[in-house]
């Protein structure tokens, strides 16, 4: 029986918690690429040297050859400078744009058949170019930003509610920016609505921390982003995929209409499996949450049509 191959692109703090992650949940041999010489070879035998005591029997090899990543059957593209303090995620459209071009040659070269989970930032953006630069159909290309996003609003929430993290359910949706969209009417403790539980003026508080919750982690670390959540969150998509579980979680997917919006990659719920984005749920919203999905999809299609003027999108 053939053994599941996860290539993990870029060993950058989220790709290497992510390659811990994978490796400990047992998922599939991993290959860890970068171009930096030494650093994912070293993090893999590491990683590969946990293995008798964490317990797992799937092998980790780190590499510079994008052939090593070839004939996987799962891409997390990570690679990408992150954020500094003051920057927006748009600020790195072009550089990560040209390392996403380089990958997506490598995916069409060698890995025709994956299943790809984009994080490279800015979000929707990357994983848009990412599926236009290989052609693959689009339910095989996902970026992950609502899992992350939806975690740090049940966090919040939690800690305001003074209940469990593991009660509080919550959607965000939208692309990945400024615009995102914490759904309040969809957040629930146990199936309880949160508004019942915290006032008004808290709730908006919460909403607003967690638009601004990856830039309060770049102001926190000063020379980084985020990486525990969002190895984390990739994962959590990483398995639903490859166990074919079925997992209704918020995903940056691409949509043909739905919700109004054609042609473009923004959060919305949908349900991973082992085809990639099994289906994409359409939600009755109330008419200012379309508007505010509307918004933040527009911040959307600014970048990408900044991205085509830079020249990095085909046309
Ligand atoms: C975040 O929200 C890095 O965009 C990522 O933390």
């Amino acid at each position: 029986m053939k053994r599941t191959k996860i290539s993990v692109v870029g060993s950058g703090f989220v790709g290497a918690t992510a390659a811990q992650r994978l490796l400990e949940a047992d998922l599939g041999d991993l290959v860890l690429y970068d171009v930096i010489e030494g650093k994912p070879q070293g993090i893999a035998l590491d990683l590969a040297e946990s293995g008798p005591v964490q317990g797992f029997s799937v092998s980790a090899k780190g590499t510079n050859d994008p052939r090593d990543t070839h004939g996987s059957d799962l891409v997390l593209v990570t690679a990408g400078v992150p954020r500094k303090p003051g920057m927006s995620r748009s600020d790195l459209l072009e550089v990560n744009g040209k390392i996403v071009r380089d990958v997506a040659t490598h995916l069409r070269e060698g890995s025709r058949d994956a299943i790809v989970v984009v994080v490279t930032n800015p979000l929707d953006v990357m994983t848009y170019l990412l599926r236009a630069l290989t052609g693959f159909p689009a339910e095989r290309v996902v970026g992950m930003a609502g899992v992350l996003d939806s975690a740090r609003f049940r966090t919040f929430l939690a800690w305001e509610a003074g209940v469990s993290p593991r009660d509080v359910d919550a959607m965000v949706l939208g692309g990945h920016g400024d615009a995102m969209v914490p759904l309040l009417r969809y957040a629930t403790v146990n199936g309880i609505q949160v508004e019942r539980l915290i006032p008004k003026d808290r709730l908006d508080k919460l909403v607003q921390r967690t638009r601004d919750g990856g830039a309060e982690i770049v102001n926190l670390l000063k020379t980084g982003s985020a990486y525990y959540a969002p190895s984390a969150a990739s994962v959590e998509m990483i398995r639903s995929i490859l166990r074919d579980e079925k997992r209704l979680l918020p995903c940056c997917a691409h949509l043909a209409g739905q919700y109004g919006i054609r042609d473009l990659y923004v959060g919305v719920p949908v349900v991973l499996g082992r085809a990639g984005v099994e289906r994409v749920i359409e939600l009755d919203l109330a008419a200012e949450e379309k508007a505010a999905l509307q918004k933040s999809a527009s911040d959307v299609q600014k970048d990408l049509d900044l991205l085509r003027e830079k020249g990095l999108l085909p046309r």
